[in-house]
């Protein structure tokens, strides 16, 4: 399946089990004080968990923009380094307001992903909640049980609070989740070190595909929890591993989701790219083919880069990845606005808000790409004089004023 065949079959899976389909919020936050940029499919519905506003559709489905570059969850130094991190990411999800709860949540996660997307049963393994005693929480027997009469105990893993316990960040609605892990290595690795070993630890080819929440609790700014006034399902799968498993890549950055912009980088950069973990400029390609996704996203949903708040965030995404570009793929004239043409074609349709304001994107980008490198230029020209008169340390007040010039630290030993 496509990419877009994936987000499809996800949406219509749940549109059968009456789910309404809602589209996906806007990934800037302007109405909640504890959160900058939406960062689960969750957000939007704070307030049905909440109980605070009417339930139109107690069951929904969608396939949310969020971004995780800052707050409880920020995987922004990861991307790029690793194959299956993203700042902009999709995430697939279905939700039951006061409807159904853990049976339900557990039993369709598993058709969708082993009968509507045939994935081998012994590749996945699931985690469960084994309790915290800070919080007087015990281990989810429920969910225990109801994945015990679908997969053998072994594939059953207990999972600690910060695994296994899901919040949106310092206070608001959170509870204990079931998580769908997948282990993709192949046979012969799998034969020397068995895939539960390998579940939370970081192994990119054993990740968590889908997080199965079920929501109970309110955390207050004080810390304690407080029972919602009902119970509620929120699940989070992750699209670009969706599509990484269901087309038989190793990477996020393998599956289509990604290969036209990688392919357009190449195209740019005259580099080539070869799929490595660790090669310096596949890692700058995809800094690059995943920046330019959070960049135009969050200019398409208003947020233009700026020197402050979620504002300045966007403008570091953008400026990352110039230095990436400038330093490991030789390009010192603007070049990532042209990718957003090639970011519209491909997800222009399901996101109107993007084909929208594509020319704006362009534009805003490339001025920043512009003033960025002038400002790389300088700094380096800076550094590279005052190096000459220095041999190991660098004075205080010089890292500062070099500070200055660059909005924030670089390494400039690279
Ligand atoms: N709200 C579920 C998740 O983000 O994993």
């Amino acid at each position: 399946m496509t990419a877009k065949e994936i987000r499809k079959s996800f949406l219509e899976f749940f549109k059968n089990k009456e789910h309404e389909f809602i589209a996906s919020s806007s990934m800037v936050v302007k109405d909640d004080p504890t959160l900058m940029f939406i960062n689960a499919g969750m957000n939007q519905f704070k307030d049905m968990f909440l109980g605070n506003v009417e339930v139109k559709h107690s069951r929904v489905c969608n396939s949310q923009k969020c971004l995780r570059v800052s707050g409880k969850h920020n995987d922004l130094e990861e991307v790029g380094v690793d194959t299956y991190h993203h700042t902009m990411f999709e995430m697939l999800g279905n939700w039951s307001f006061g409807d159904y709860f853990k049976k339900e949540a557990i039993s369709w996660a598993w058709e969708f992903l082993t009968e509507v997307c045939k994935v081998e049963k012994d590749w996945l393994y699931v985690t469960v909640f084994e309790g915290a005693d800070d919080d007087g929480l015990k281990l989810d027997e429920e969910a225990f049980d109801f994945w015990k009469e679908i997969v053998s105990e072994d594939r059953i893993l207990m999972g600690n609070k910060k695994d296994n316990f899901w919040e949106m960040g310092a206070s608001g609605p959170c509870g204990p989740c079931s998580e769908i892990h997948i282990d993709i290595r192949s046979a012969e690795e799998k034969a020397k070190v068995p895939g539960a070993n390998l579940v939370n630890m970081d192994h990119p080819q054993v990740i968590e595909v889908w997080n199965l929440v079920f929501m109970e609790f309110n955390r207050l700014a004080s810390g304690e929890l407080e029972k919602l006034p009902a119970q509620h399902v929120d699940t989070g799968m992750g699209f670009e591993r969706l599509a990484m498993v269901l087309q038989g890549v190793q990477s996020n950055y393998d599956s289509d989701v990604f290969t036209p912009l990688i392919d357009k980088v190449v195209e740019l950069s005259g580099f080539k790219y070869t799929s490595q973990e660790k090669s310096e400029t596949d890692i700058a390609i995809r800094v690059v083919s995943d920046h330019v996704r959070a960049v135009a996203f969050a200019i398409a949903d208003g947020q233009m880069p700026s020197n402050t708040g979620a504002g300045y965030v966007i403008r570091r995404i953008l400026r990352r990845a110039v230095r990436y570009g400038y330093s490991k793929l030789n390009i010192s004239e603007p070049f990532i606005y042209k990718l957003v043409d090639v970011l519209g074609e491909q997800m222009g349709e399901f996101f109107p808000e993007l084909s929208k304001q594509q020319e704006l994107a362009k534009k805003v980008i490339k001025e920043e790409e512009q003033n960025f490198l002038r400002t790389l230029e300088k700094g380096i020209d800076k550094f590279n004089n005052y190096s000459k008169t220095v041999t190991e340390t660098i004075d205080g007040k010089f890292a500062f004023e070099l500070l200055d010039t660059f909005g924030f630290p670089i390494d400039l030993t690279e």
